[in-house]
């Protein structure tokens, strides 16, 4: 191919892919100031004006020239904005890459960007189209996820940046694959209601995790938790709640004081992804002791109920059935059921393990959509 004669122009309606020119060179450079895509990608880091030179004026026309990379500059709102490549390989699979300036980030320009050149490749016979970042990307995970790009898998070590090892996602799209989202990607949304408020978990809010999951009570009930539980262990709990929403596995919101924003507990909706039931969802919960005894933990529940039988449609989990379980002798667990108008379906045998080696019974409750007052959040009022 000629540069940049033959380079394809590509657009939609609001952005075009196009052969890269001199007048890129500054926009580029900029670019790759940003922190973020210092953090994200493999560029030289400090970053010159020289480097910005030679990939737009040498390696971006030789990958055209040879075959062995293609680089489109993203024109949005009349000016450079980023750029994507893609980078052919044996047997008819190759690689995407792909960054944009911080100025139009959070506007689909990537999106629109990912979804013309995976056409384009599939147009050229690509069989299959790789997309791979280092892990904790979210912003890139979100667009090939987006785009239809699946199967994540992460590879330990699998990237490297600088001479650095770091640990990849890698996900893909095949010719025949619908280009479309697979799976949900779950949202936290903010929810203030009767004195709490559930919102997404933050950083800070890892010393009262800990302390609320090293508290005695606590670890006898919930034996699945580290003990002692450090705030180490808070802040991995609260780094795994994205991958949790990203994967459709669960949402964890944490409760807070609406005056002082100061974590009250947590609850959550998981198993979401069950394998022979996608419409469940089980429901658990802990209280940091200063905040038990107060009704804080039966209100947020009855929130939670609500948003996990809205449809998926309008914001919600689209559940048709809640399940939550209670150790036998765990009172006020069961009452926070009870009150919310779950039903006690049975006994699991020996279901808990416990700290000392034994397995306690548990009380298993059940919710459906259709149940009186399910729907509006006051589950048993009506009853
Ligand atoms: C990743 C990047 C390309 C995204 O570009 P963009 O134009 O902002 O992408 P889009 O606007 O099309 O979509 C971004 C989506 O990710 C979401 N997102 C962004 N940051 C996120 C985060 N930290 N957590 C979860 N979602 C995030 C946005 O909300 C948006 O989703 P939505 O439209 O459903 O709300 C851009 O941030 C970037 O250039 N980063 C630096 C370079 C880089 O990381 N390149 C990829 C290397 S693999």
């Amino acid at each position: 191919m000629r540069f940049p004669e033959d380079v394809p122009t590509l657009a939609d309606e609001l952005i075009t892919l196009r052969a890269h020119t001199p007048a890129d060179i500054e926009p580029a450079y900029d670019v790759c100031q940003d922190p973020e895509m210092q953090r994200w990608t493999t560029i030289p880091v400090p970053y010159e004006r020289r480097h910005a030179e030679q990939y737009l004026t040498e390696q971006i026309p030789a990958g055209w020239r040879g075959g062995s990379s293609w680089a489109w500059a993203i024109e949005y709102d009349g000016r450079y904005a980023g750029t994507i490549d893609l980078r052919p390989g044996d047997g008819n699979v190759g690689e995407v890459g792909f960054a944009v300036a911080p100025w139009a980030r959070g506007h689909g320009v990537m999106t629109r960007a990912l979804k013309l050149t995976v056409r384009y490749a599939f147009e050229q016979g690509w069989d299959r189209v790789i997309w791979r970042a280092f892990t904790g990307n979210w912003g890139s995970r979100r667009v090939a996820w987006k785009c239809g790009f699946r199967n994540l898998v992460t590879i330990p070590g699998g990237g490297v940046a600088r001479g650095v090892r770091k640990d990849e996602w890698v996900a893909s799209i095949a010719r025949d694959d619908e280009p479309v989202p697979q799976g949900n990607w779950w949202r936290v949304p903010v929810i203030e209601a009767d004195g709490v408020r559930l919102r997404e978990f933050r950083a800070t809010d890892a010393k009262r995790v800990a302390e609320a999951c090293d508290d005695e009570r606590t670890q006898y009930w919930l034996t699945g938790l580290p003990s002692p539980y450090q705030v180490e262990d808070a802040e991995g709990f609260i780094e795994s709640r994205q991958e949790n929403l990203a994967g459709g596995e669960g949402v964890s919101w944490a409760i807070a004081d609406p005056d002082t924003d100061d974590l009250l507990g947590c609850v959550s909706v998981f198993d979401l992804r069950n394998r022979i039931d996608k419409t469940m969802g089980e429901i658990g919960y802990w209280a940091h002791p200063d905040a038990r005894g107060r009704g804080v933990m039966s209100t947020a529940v009855r929130y939670v109920i609500r948003h996990a039988f809205t449809p998926i449609e309008v914001g919600g989990l689209g559940r048709r059935r809640l399940v939550l379980f209670a150790a036998e002798g765990n009172t006020a667990s069961m009452r926070v059921a009870e009150v919310n108008g779950f039903t006690r379906f049975g006994i699991e045998r020996a279901a808990g393990p416990t700290r000392d080696g034994d397995f306690r019974d548990a009380y298993g409750f059940d919710l459906l959509v259709t149940d009186a007052g399910a729907r509006d959040g006051k589950p048993g009022a009506e009853r």
